[in-house]
């Protein structure tokens, strides 16, 4: 049984989610099906990973009832504002063939349009179409902002964690304002730098990423409980309150990744696993400075978006 957390509105969200980042197509159904059908009872995806159609197709393979299984997704950072949101929340649930969603996030600050485009989830979150709505990679003053403008705040925020990477200031905002935090990139994204997929140049990145799942403390520690060092992560992270959505393209990983229940680490085995996070390495584009062009800028420029099989933007 994957335990749940309950969220600030009373609903129940699983810890453990199955992270699509890079899955797409077949592959992606297919791992979809196998994770749900293994135990996993949450999918994690994103309108900008171009897979919900994928991921639809995996869980109605899985063939479980719709109150079996917890699906997020995410604004994709083009469609921020108003009238956008309601229109790209409205052809995800197409895509996903599902009449309403457990969870939808505004995964990017950027710079102000959060505002809209959380007023247009708070919006569908009160129709009925989302049963709980979140933010991504939010500072406490976007938060903040979020509870002032519309008297709901986020009921969970995804940012980056990982055993190199606490975000501190976030964490204890989110602990006072009953906000789930979960993390993405939980096992830093297997140390593989995410930066070079972006604008970075890897010349450019001050630290050499290094992979914690290599990590001596850790690598003992899973030696201590006979798991693995991903499964001492995962676990590690859950026991500090946190929900996490590892991602594997591989069946006996993802089956490894959802067997981290079953045991404790110690007082002093967390402490030894908290001192790692003094590194502050982040993977992940800094969402303070993080900015990216809006779908009306992009047809202006000539750039229009693909569209999906119902005719709507990607
Ligand atoms: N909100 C956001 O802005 C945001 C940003 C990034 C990611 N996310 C979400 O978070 C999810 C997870 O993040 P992520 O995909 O970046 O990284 P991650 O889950 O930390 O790591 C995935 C990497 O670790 C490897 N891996 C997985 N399980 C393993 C195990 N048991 N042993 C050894 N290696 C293992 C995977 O390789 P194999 O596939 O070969 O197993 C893959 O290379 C994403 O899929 C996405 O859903 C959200």
């Amino acid at each position: 049984m994957i335990p749940t957390r309950r969220l600030s509105n009373g609903i129940e969200m699983p810890y453990l989610g199955f992270g699509t980042w890079k899955l797409k197509g077949e592959e992606c159904s297919r791992l979809v099906e196998y994770a749900l059908k293994t135990g996993y009872t949450a999918i994690d995806t994103a309108q900008v990973y171009v897979n919900e159609e994928a991921v639809g197709e995996g869980i109605r393979r899985s063939g479980k009832k719709r109150d079996e299984f917890f699906v997020t997704s995410k604004v994709r950072n083009r469609f921020q504002g108003y009238d956008h949101t309601l229109y790209a929340v409205e052809a995800s649930l197409k895509r996903f063939g599902l009449e309403q969603l457990d969870l939808f996030l505004v995964h990017w600050p950027g710079e102000d349009m959060y505002v809209p485009t959380w007023k247009a989830l708070v919006r569908m979150y009160e129709e009925g179409l989302l049963r709980a709505v979140g933010a991504s990679n939010f500072f406490p003053e976007h938060l903040e902002v979020c509870a002032q403008e519309t008297g709901i705040m986020p009921m969970v925020n995804q940012i980056e964690l990982h055993p190199y990477l606490q975000q501190h200031e976030i964490l204890d905002y989110c602990s006072e304002h009953d906000i789930f935090p979960v993390a993405w990139s939980p096992l830093m994204a297997g140390g593989e730098s995410r930066k070079d997929a972006k604008t970075v140049k890897q010349e450019d990145i001050a630290e050499p990423v290094e992979n914690p799942m290599k990590d001596p403390v850790i690598v003992q520690i899973a030696k201590n409980h006979k798991k693995t060092p991903a499964q001492v992560i995962l676990h590690w992270h859950v026991q500090n309150g946190f929900g996490v959505v590892p991602k594997s393209s591989n069946e006996e990983r993802i089956r490894q990744n959802m067997e981290i229940f079953d045991f404790e680490l110690s007082d002093e085995e967390m402490k030894q696993m908290q001192k790692l996070t003094d590194r502050q390495y982040r993977v992940g584009d800094d969402p303070r400075t993080y900015r990216f062009p809006l779908l009306d800028e992009m047809i202006a420029a000539g750039n229009e978006p693909e569209r999906d099989r119902f005719g709507n933007y990607m």
